[in-house]
């Protein structure tokens, strides 16, 4: 197995640094399928994590080491694994609320009327981008003049926060000018120490690619198809978003193209495409389903769940609107079923999530004041975040998870609530189309999310689906899910780079 020293690269850490009562910063962690796969590998490998610890971290400010009562996926990486990128506020305002949700997050989920296109926030972007390749750039400085050997390194960046980031590494390390970038705005970087080091730069995407028609509506689209081919391998969730990055390759940059190996050249390069659709922890949350609390359910009362961050992509206004006219059409379900819609606060600077949050707090009100009699409610409405261990007994006492996203890279949710399934009889997932996860959950309902009626009609078929029908679709997603779990995706991924390795030399090309 291909064991590179690893650097990883995300937006956030694992972990954000909050204040305690004493003043002090202490780590809060956050729970998610990166940490609990890619963790492992920087620890025994003794790599490192650069990532933004939140807006409490200064430079220069020590990384506390975490608690020890901190029984998270990250509680194993010690600070000197971590590489803190300070971000001003100002900075983070244009390139995170801006570019990332404001720009890309809306129009790689094919959204473009929601899509703010601003070039203050595309300066942002690239003057981020450009100050995580300076982070990654002096961590690569030290493990060089540290390793005796020639190591190899990878260095891993993660989602669309940092698409610029490998392009800028390379051109910086080959000192070729930074394609377009005024460089008086930004430090002038050397890296006398890099001219040899061997690393390899790769990239994986956890939200959907677009097709080429709606990525060329982004204005600097050739700047950021670029970007991306910096890196030597590509990864996205499923094949078709491979092919659609492939596509607007060809399209955009004219660069030519491999549909049958997934290949793009470019300049004298040529870089690796892959479908790796991501896994869960599934062993982690079978445990934690077999030690949660009883979910308090009133007898009789079928549930329903629904757990989302608060993401207007994610469709819970037209979920909603399902279980509304579930309920008018089928009255004998009222006092009978109940909606348990958990949300995780998001993104709260952002104008159209402020908006769903009102939008949502309307709905909710109307629904449960149109059905609620005095000792039920129609809705049970969380708007906040739940511990894991508290999760799992959601997923494993739901009658119904309703997954109904209108476009979504995986959806993590659906594999969490199915490897929580060890009830007999289970629960039945439904899952709309255009969430990646639902190319492989074949067993699963699907619901167009757009039409209410479909949402309605496929409730009515899981509320009253038999127990064995349960049972046997349950078991084949749980087989699948216990096989492609996280730790699958992180082996893969391994491999996918060993191989590149192999065949093409641990030099990189400027
Ligand atoms: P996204 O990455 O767009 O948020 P996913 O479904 O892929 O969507 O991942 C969401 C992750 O957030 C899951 O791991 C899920 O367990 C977690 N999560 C979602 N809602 C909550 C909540 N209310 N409390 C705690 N964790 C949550
Ligand atoms: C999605 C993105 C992640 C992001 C997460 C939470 O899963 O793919 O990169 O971290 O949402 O969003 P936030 O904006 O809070 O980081």
């Amino acid at each position: 197995m291909y064991s590179p020293k690893l650097i990883v690269v995300s937006n956030r850490l694992p972990f954000v640094l909050k204040k305690n009562s004493e003043d002090e910063l202490e780590r809060v962690p956050s729970a998610g399928g990166l940490v609990t796969a890619v963790g492992p590998v920087v620890i025994q490998g003794n790599g490192l994590w650069v990532g933004w610890p939140g807006p409490n971290y200064k430079s220069g400010t020590p990384i506390p080491e975490s608690s020890p009562e901190d029984a998270s996926p990250s509680a194993k990486l010690l600070s000197s694994n971590i590489i803190p990128v300070e971000i001003d506020q100002n900075l983070m305002n244009n390139f995170y609320n801006g570019c990332c949700n404001a720009t890309f997050w809306p129009l790689f989920h094919l959204m473009p009327d929601k899509a703010v296109f601003n070039v203050d926030y595309w300066q942002a972007f690239r003057k981020a981008n450009f100050l995580f390749a300076e982070t990654v750039i002096s961590a690569l400085n030290k493990q060089s003049k540290k390793s005796t050997e020639k190591e190899s390194t990878l260095i891993w960046l993660h989602d669309y926060h940092l698409m610029l980031a490998a392009n800028t590494i390379r051109e910086v390390v080959h000192k070729t000018t930074i394609t377009g970038i005024e460089l008086e705005e930004f430090h002038i970087l050397t890296a006398p120490d890099l001219k040899n080091a061997n690393f390899k730069l790769a990239f994986f995407l956890h939200i959907p690619f677009p097709p080429w028609d709606i990525l060329r509506i982004f204005p600097w689209v050739d700047d950021l198809l670029q970007g991306l081919l910096g890196n030597d391998m590509i990864g996205f969730h499923t094949k078709d978003y491979c092919m659609n990055f492939i596509e607007c390759c060809r399209r955009g940059l004219k660069c030519r193209v491999d549909t049958e190996n997934l290949l793009v050249e470019h300049g004298a390069r040529t870089i690796k495409v892959c479908p790796l659709p991501i896994g869960v922890p599934y062993e982690r949350f079978q445990e934690l389903a077999r030690n949660a609390s009883n979910v308090i359910k009133e007898p009789g009362i079928k549930l329903i769940l629904g757990v989302d961050r608060l993401d207007y992509t994610k469709g819970i206004q037209n979920r909603l609107l399902g279980f509304q006219r579930l309920l008018e059409k089928k009255p004998d379900l009222i006092g009978k079923v109940t909606l348990l819609q958990i949300a995780v606060p998001s993104r709260q600077d952002v104008k159209e999530y402020q908006d769903l949050k009102e939008a949502m707090d309307k709905l909710v009100g109307n629904i449960n004041g149109q059905f609620s009699t005095p000792k039920w409610s129609p809705i049970r409405y969380i708007f906040g975040t739940v511990r894991q261990e508290e999760l799992a007994g959601y997923y494993r006492d739901s009658d119904v998870a309703l997954i109904t996203p209108f476009r979504d890279g995986m959806n993590l949710v659906a594999k969490e609530f199915v490897s929580c399934q060890i009830k007999n009889p289970p629960g039945v997932l439904i899952i709309s189309p255009f969430a990646g996860a639902a190319e492989q959950m074949e067993e699963a309902l699907i619901a167009n999310p757009y039409e209410i009626d479909d949402i309605v009609d496929t409730l009515i078929r899981a509320l009253e689906m038999p127990n064995d029908e349960k049972m046997l679709r349950i078991n084949y997603l749980k087989q699948r899910e216990q096989s492609q779990d996280v730790h699958f995706w992180m082996k893969s991924f391994l491999k996918v780079m060993g191989e590149i390795i192999e065949s093409d030399g641990e030099d990189i090309r400027p």
